[in-house]
């Protein structure tokens, strides 16, 4: 990675693995020139000239903007919007100068430092030798200014003649749903207004011209490090340009900057790749892994968690067996889930009050800690410490800690309400107990829990109450930083009632992440195809469960239930106690496969083969040096609709491959010309997984 800037044309140029990105200060704004294929130095300044054949629309003075601003004719909604005291708007573009910070860790990174009036705002940018360029920006200002949205970054797509938005969406208990959709003329918005990245939409996009595959064709992507609300506006002109403006913070928030303060967004990260979406989707996985989650090298241990197994009931004595099962099968660490504290038998009451329920851990926490690590295992418990439940001493001690807005009904949801991590007292009182909680138990892992969306969110007693949509978040982060620094060996799971916040903010602080509550394997399917387009399967955690599933009522064998569930981060969640004695036997033995599939799947590159929105056949290739791991799926098929067999990704045909369960060798070229030798059982609901090793 290189960052060349040249002085005479104001323009800095940033090369990475195949690709430049090209910014300038042309007529007065700071814009994109470029992003895609890499240029050569000498062509740079050339970008800068207006081609003959753009037609000339009135705002094409701001083609390009790295930010969409407010003054002069931008008539898009702007990524970033000031009023000075005076009644002013906007921010009129000087540029000051530049500072360049090599680094040998990190991509080098570059600042663009512009002025107006007392103000002072930098462009920020990191490239990576993933190819992701992190953008964001700060304000630095020298008198108050109100700001009402302040976007970390505006991204210019090529002239193409059409565009597609992929998008990710859903809802509680259906979340990571993949949506391909024409991008229409005129300004897209997803987003999320609910103080979390949400269920119903996450930060994610891709864009191309229509044509790429999976395997082939221009993708542009992006993802926001933010997981409280946020926007992301697509704006197609009339004349074909795409502009992409992103950042945190939901329509109708202002706030002022003090004298003297500086904000700073999160970052807006892009990614241009020419190898189509499983292209885009194997970068992002790469850099997540290797430059944001915290502890992605280590292996993540198969878990079992006690929620579908006995929901609310977590008495001692009643876990104990399940401790007993859960080591017998294989699971490598125990954890507790909601229902050890305080008065929590359902969740009517007791959020807030974080000691052990005597009732049913008379030992306090030490019998299942002790139990625990004896069968061998590591010993995990559930928190959710941004909410209350009004029925708890915490809430009856402080009624005003909670997010809420003077003469207004606070909402209840689940019966809870949100602390306002933005009050100091707040937040050293959750450090003080997860602290404690931390330092007095033998806990190696902590489920952090975020059951509810914001609502009347606000503070009374401050003069800038929208500063709260901010400050919860960014003291969650602090509060994540501080505990994984005093508990260097505590992991943390990040969960929002199934995987409503999980973003590149997130992923920075949590070790792994909760997918969804929707634990059907059959869904599932869909719902790991849709989280995979964004994130790594070292993240996503997966359940296997009891059937019926809750959610559908459908059945599906435990084979398929656990070879759904070893695509990811495996754990269990079934009710050992209710299982036969072939079932656990049946398990064990998954369990152990998983086991030898774990580096392939967990640190490996993966490929997706087939997509299950369109086929009953599709499965997930993961490839780490020699050795390849393919989980296949077939949901119930129609014979209306032939399968096509599933062929591998990236196979050489002169390489062979050793089955490492029959034994049998394959060449490269049978397996691409012919598919894979899948050993199915039967036609729906059916699974198989196969483990080939390259031999010379
Ligand atoms: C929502 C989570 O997604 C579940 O796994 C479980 O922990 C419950 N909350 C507990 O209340």
């Amino acid at each position: 990675m290189s960052i060349r800037f040249d002085e005479a044309a104001l323009t800095w140029h940033l090369t990475g693995p195949g690709l430049s990105y090209v910014v300038g200060v042309k007529d007065g704004l700071p814009r994109q020139l470029h992003w895609g294929p890499a240029v050569p130095d000498e062509a740079v300044a050339s970008l800068a000239v207006d081609p003959p054949w753009e037609t000339a629309f009135d705002d094409r003075a701001h083609t390009g903007a790295e930010l969409l601003g407010e003054l002069g004719p931008q008539f898009t909604t702007p990524s970033l919007q000031l009023r000075h005291p005076d009644g002013a708007k906007g921010f009129d573009w000087h540029y000051a100068d530049h500072t360049l910070e090599e680094s040998a860790v990190e991509g080098d990174h570059l600042a663009i430092r512009f002025t107006d009036r007392d103000l002072h705002l930098t462009l920020h940018y990191r490239l990576w030798d993933t190819g992701v360029l992190d953008r964001w920006a700060s304000i630095e200002a020298g008198a108050p200014v109100e700001v009402s949205r302040f976007d970390s970054a505006a991204w210019t797509l090529p002239h193409w003649g059409d565009y597609r938005l992929s998008h990710l969406s859903g809802e509680w208990g259906a979340e990571w749903q993949l949506r391909r959709v024409p991008l229409p003329v005129g300004e897209t918005t997803i987003g999320s207004r609910r103080g979390h990245s949400s269920h119903q939409a996450n930060p994610w996009i891709a864009m191309d011209d229509g044509t790429a595959t999976e395997t082939h064709g221009t993708v542009y992507s992006a993802n926001l490090a933010w997981s409280g609300s946020w926007r992301v506006l697509l704006r197609r002109a009339a004349n074909g340009r795409v502009a992409i403006s992103g950042g945190a913070g939901h329509e109708g928030l202002r706030w002022t900057l003090r004298a003297g303060e500086t904000w700073t967004t999160p970052v807006y990260s892009g990614l241009f790749t020419t190898a189509g979406f499983g292209g885009a989707s194997r970068a992002w996985h790469e850099h997540l892994r290797r430059h944001v989650m915290p502890t992605a090298e280590e292996d993540a241990p198969v878990l079992f968690n006690s929620w579908e197994a006995v929901f609310f009931d977590v008495a001692e004595e009643k876990q104990l067996p399940l401790v007993e099962l859960a080591a017998r099968i294989g699971c490598e660490q125990f954890v507790v889930d909601d229902g050890w504290f305080g008065k929590r038998v359902d969740d009517n009451a007791g959020l807030g009050d974080w000691q052990p329920n005597p009732d049913r851990f008379p030992n306090g926490l030490k019998g299942l800690t002790d139990a625990v690590h004896k069968a061998g295992m590591k010993f995990g418990i559930w928190v959710e410490p941004e909410m209350v439940n009004p029925d708890s001493d915490l809430h009856r001690a402080h009624p005003d800690w909670v997010l809420h807005q003077a003469g207004r009904d606070r909402t209840e949801l689940r019966q809870q309400l949100v602390l306002d991590y933005g009050r100091p007292e707040v937040a050293a009182w959750a450090w003080t107990w997860l602290d404690k909680l931390l330092s007095d138990n033998d806990i190696d892992y902590i489920k952090w829990d975020h059951n509810r969306p914001f609502t009347e969110a606000g503070r009374p007693d401050s003069e800038d109450p929208d500063r709260a949509w901010f400050e919860h978040i960014e003291a969650v982060y602090a509060l994540k930083e501080r505990l994984r620094a005093a508990h260097p060996d505590v992991r943390i799971e990040g969960c929002a009632g199934g995987g409503g916040r999980v973003d590149p903010g997130m992923l920075r602080y949590v070790d792994q992440v909760w997918t969804s509550d929707n634990t059907d394997a059959g869904d599932r399917v869909n719902i790991q195809h849709g989280f995979g387009q964004a994130y790594p399967a070292r993240a996503m955690g997966t359940w296997i469960t009891d059937e019926p599933s809750g959610f559908n009522q459908r059945t599906t064998s435990l084979r398929f239930r656990f070879h759904v569930a070893s695509a990811g981060v495996l754990a269990v969640g079934g009710n050992l106690t209710e299982w036969s004695e072939a079932e656990l036997e049946e398990a064990a033995e998954h369990v152990a496969q998983y086991k030898r599939l774990r580096p392939v799947v967990q640190h490996g590159v993966q490929f997706r083969l087939g997509d299950p929105e369109t086929s009953s056949l599709s499965g997930v290739q993961y490839v780490r040096g020699d050795q390849i791991a393919v989980l296949a799926f077939k949901t119930p098929w129609h014979c209306a609709r032939p399968l096509a067999p599933l062929r591998p990704e990236g196979i050489a045909a002169d390489s062979r491959w050793l089955d490492e369960d029959t034994g049998e060798t394959h060449w490269g070229a049978t397996l691409n010309a012919l598919g894979l030798p899948l050993r199915w059982k039967k036609s729906d609901w059916d699974s198989a997984i196969l483990r080939l090793r390259r031999v010379e």
